[in-house]
């Protein structure tokens, strides 16, 4: 199972980052999204996030077009019939990603592998939408992708131990440490740090301290890198919500309950960063 051309659907800022360090590690990969606006926007985050690269001298300009050059566009999934390993990386709603893993099924070459960055939804599920569920696995790549270095591997219940193979030794190839989980709600990753982001907003919610006191507290604290509610802004505030919602209903325990103040900020919009309002303010003046 040799893995030479990825395609990565979904140019969001997860699917954009492992676009690019598939791409820096010397994979073709096709970037794809439904508009030719999104495939630009997820090339232009990827050029943005090279610059910060060559700046800190960490890669030179060349390399940079070299990475650049290896990414080409894609508005159709009909490309992926070239491609060894598709990574999805797209909303997570299961209707969606169904979709997806159908006409993947119907394109690509019977010998290719279909993973998930799903961040909570059962990579079983998502493999009994094709006909080839012991080719889907889970790769859940963390945020942002450039610089995290995990990727947390999820066995579905037909995963063959060949492509959690194939899969964790691309995952290697592209400077990340791949580690293995079974596939339950949340996996390994969000089932811990959901509770804890949620947590932080059941305390902001009553007034324990405030936004800026239990990120400081978190942060001086524990040697976190970033305090828990900057954190939900990062990964959005919809996503966090969403990855609650899963657990709430995968688990039936009442401990994965949504904060209300999450629920009103999402209603309102403030989904965080990526909207420029989230617990925090992050419009320029
Ligand atoms: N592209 C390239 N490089 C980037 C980057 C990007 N998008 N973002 C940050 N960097 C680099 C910077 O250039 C810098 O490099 P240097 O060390 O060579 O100077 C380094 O990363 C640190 O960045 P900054 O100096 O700008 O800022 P910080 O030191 O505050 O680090 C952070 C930022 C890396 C985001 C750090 O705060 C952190 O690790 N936060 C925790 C992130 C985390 O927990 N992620 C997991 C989220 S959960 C998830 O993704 C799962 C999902 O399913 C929800």
């Amino acid at each position: 199972m040799e893995i030479k051309t990825i395609m990565v659907v979904g140019a969001g800022q997860m699917g954009s980052g492992i676009a690019q360090m598939a791409a820096k590690s010397g994979y073709s990969v096709y970037l794809n999204d439904i508009s030719r606006e999104l495939v630009d926007k997820g090339l232009a985050g990827i050029s943005a996030s090279l610059d910060r690269m060559v700046k800190k001298e960490k890669i030179s300009k060349d390399e940079k077009a070299g990475v650049l050059d290896r990414i080409q566009s894609a508005v159709t999934l009909d490309s992926a019939a070239q491609c060894d390993l598709i990574v999805e990386a797209a909303v997570e709603k299961m209707e969606v990603k169904a979709e997806i893993f159908k006409k993947l099924d119907q394109t690509t070459p019977a010998k290719a592998i279909l993973a998930s960055n799903t961040s909570s939804l059962p990579i079983t599920a998502i493999a009994a939408h094709t006909g080839r569920p012991e080719k889907v696995i889970g790769m859940h790549f963390m945020n942002p992708v450039p610089v995290m270095n995990l990727v947390e591997i999820i066995n579905g219940l037909a995963t063959t131990p060949e492509v959690t193979e194939a899969v964790c030794k691309t995952a290697e190839a592209m400077g990340k440490t791949p580690v293995e989980c079974r596939d339950v709600p949340g996996f390994v990753s969000n089932r811990v740090l959901m509770v804890m982001l949620n947590e932080a907003l059941w305390e902001l919610y009553e007034g324990v301290a405030t936004a800026e006191g239990i990120d400081q507290i978190m942060k001086l604290g524990m040697n976190h890198p970033m305090g828990p509610l900057a954190l939900a802004d990062l990964i959005g505030l919809d996503t966090v919500l969403a990855i609650l919602q899963i657990l709430q209903e995968g688990y039936g325990d009442p401990k994965y309950r949504p904060c209300p103040l999450l629920k009103s900020y999402v209603n309102a919009g403030w989904l965080g960063k990526k909207s420029g309002k989230g617990i925090y303010n992050y419009y320029r003046s």
